[in-house]
């Protein structure tokens, strides 16, 4: 908004030469001398012939003067522009009335994120499926999307045969199937493992669970029955999780909702010619004109020759199971029948990407995803450990998705108890969560990252803990201050938190552009620590001048709705107190 004006006044006085119109503004690269700046009088100068160090002096002695603006010129020719106490009063009031701009208005967007598997324990990729997928859900909803999100869970698949094979082997299948023995996730994560071992050892065993799967895959019964009472108790661990992590969703379904709709998918293929049988199996070809990828030559005089190109897509595997890819285009009919939203956005693995390249390629080839839908794909990287080896337990397991919330939440308590704060014993979960997720959504989404808990945990740095810590400390100073009446009269002195929280709020543009919240983090970060600065340099509560210190304090309600504004996005709870 700031920036906008800035050009405008700068167009303006660049008006009297009759130029052309083209002053660009942006955050100052050197904070220290001005708050913003423009690099437009060179190419100006350029398109005149003139001089840029004389053009930009023009220009800005044409706007000596202005209430809000101080501008000046710095060799060889950028205009700087500092804000006057006017300037930074306006900024502030322009911060705590405006809206975010609503590129969302009249859109609907179908978000699809999480993707657990049932019947096996979530892991760590599942984890930041569920951070990143949860904040672009609020974040759309902010920027006035009309957001309908789905977790799309993993229930179609081989596990479940798994583990009632397992149970066959055992010889309790039947007492499950039948009641007479409860069936609990206990029981769920202890044959799971075991099946998946066996399958690996014991090829008759590999087939009995392949053909259990096709047989609840086919809606045979008892297995389908059972199949459903097996999804119902990992569904319920699920939700436990989530609430634990702050993530929900407004649909709870997988990929056997569409299952309905394989069939009609299938049809559409093959009656527009679209699918062709490859050794039984039955495959479109997703592989568009010139899109061959170039392989390195060894030696320049080597003739260039080419990758394959994007390989087909297999629709139903030889033996008429359904493949996951299946699923997901069957789901896009699905979605498209309900709800015809105007973008769908899926959020996995990186590793998954081609795939849903695929996908959406053979979608719009069949039409059924129809034109002008935008389909979205956001991969993330893998997380490991400090050594960049994969995450393990105490014991050398690989570490689960609850074993590290389960670490980070016991070590949150710890660092409180070190602390000697008084807490209830949910404050050690906010914390944990707030660690986890600002540690997670810093990083730019593709990029692979090294977790390292006691870093993130730290009360002090650029951690979600830190943002909490400093809200809950402005919440501390608001309510010893008791009433007192808005006053946006603010000075110099307040500048550096001013120009924070503007930075702030072009960060949730920045993010929804960039398809990744590290701009949002870095954002409130800066904004945390520049208040912490100003609280160091000043003395609020005891401030005699009592125009002064209610600016202070409509300063320190105006970075804490902010933090407060971004935390909510990020999916990170503000405690009271830590
Ligand atoms: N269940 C999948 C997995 O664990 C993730 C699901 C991703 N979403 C989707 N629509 N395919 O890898």
């Amino acid at each position: 908004m700031i920036r906008k004006q800035i050009e405008k006044l700068l167009n303006g006085a660049a008006k009297i030469e009759d130029m052309p119109e083209k002053f660009s503004v942006s955050f100052s690269a050197m904070p220290g001398l001005c708050d913003f700046q423009s690099n437009s009088a060179f190419a100006l100068a350029k398109e005149l012939k003139s001089n840029p160090f004389d053009l930009a002096n023009k220009i800005v002695s044409d706007l000596q003067g202005n209430d809000m603006f101080e501008f000046s010129v710095a060799r060889p020719a950028f205009i700087n522009v500092k804000l006057t106490d006017k300037g930074i009063s306006h900024l502030a009031k322009e911060i705590a009335n405006g809206k975010l701009p609503q590129p969302g208005e009249g859109k609907s967007l179908y978000i699809d994120y999480g993707g657990p598997n049932i019947g096996k324990a979530m892991h760590i990729g599942h984890m930041r499926s569920f951070n990143i997928g949860e904040a672009f859900k609020r974040l759309y909803k902010k920027l006035g999307y009309n957001v309908i999100s789905d977790i799309f869970l993993g229930d179609w698949g081989m596990p479940m045969g798994l583990i009632m094979a397992e149970l066959e082997f055992e010889g309790t299948l039947d007492e499950y199937i039948s009641g007479e023995r409860e069936l609990s996730l206990a029981v769920m994560n202890e044959a799971y493992p075991k099946g998946s071992k066996r399958k690996a050892e014991d090829e008759t065993f590999k087939a009995r669970a392949e053909e259990l799967t096709l047989s609840f895959q086919k809606k045979k019964e008892p297995y389908y029955g059972f199949w459903k009472r097996l999804r119902d108790v990992s569904v319920s661990e699920i939700k436990r999780v989530c609430t634990l992590i702050n993530v929900d969703f407004d649909l709870w379904n997988g990929e056997s909702s569409a299952t309905d709709y394989v069939e009609t998918v299938l049809d559409i293929f093959k009656f527009k010619n679209l699918a062709t049988l490859s050794d039984g199996a039955l495959i479109v070809e997703v592989a568009e004109e010139g899109e061959q990828i170039p392989i390195p030559k060894k030696s320049p005089d080597e003739v260039q020759r080419y990758e394959n190109p994007m390989p087909p897509l297999i629709l139903q595997k030889s033996n008429g199971g359904d493949m996951y890819a299946t699923a997901d285009i069957a789901t896009i009919y699905m979605r498209n029948l309900n709800y015809k939203p105007d973008i769908i956005h899926y959020f996995t693995d990186v590793r998954q990407k081609q795939r849903f390249v695929q996908i959406f390629r053979a979608c719009k080839k069949a039409g059924i995803s129809f034109e002008g839908q935008e389909l979205w794909h956001t991969g993330f990287g893998t997380i490991n450990g400090k050594d960049g080896k994969a995450l393990k337990t105490r014991d050398g397991g690989n570490m689960q998705l609850l074993d590290l919330l389960n670490m980070l939440y016991e070590k949150a308590e710890e660092r409180l108890i070190s602390n000697g704060t008084n807490f209830d014993s949910d404050l050690k979960r906010k914390i944990g969560n707030a660690a986890l997720k600002f540690a997670d959504l810093s990083n730019s989404v593709e990029k692979d990252y090294s977790f390292d808990i006691d870093r993130m945990l730290s009360f002090e740095g650029k951690t979600g803990p830190y943002i909490q810590y400093t809200a809950c400390r402005i919440k501390s100073i608001l309510a010893k201050a008791g009433r007192f009446k808005d006053n946006f009269n603010f000075l110099q002195e307040h500048r550096a938190v001013v120009l924070e929280l503007n930075k702030l709020w072009s960060s949730y543009m920045t993010s929804f552009t960039e398809k990744s919240l590290n701009s949002l983090c870095a954002a409130l970060f800066n904004t945390a620590s520049a208040f912490s600065s100003f609280y160091n340099s000043c003395h609020i509560l005891s401030e005699e001048d009592e125009k002064k210190k209610s600016a202070h304090l409509t300063l320190l309600k105006l970075v804490l709705s902010s933090l407060e504004e971004g935390c909510e996005i990020l999916g990170i709870e503000v405690p009271e107190k830590m």
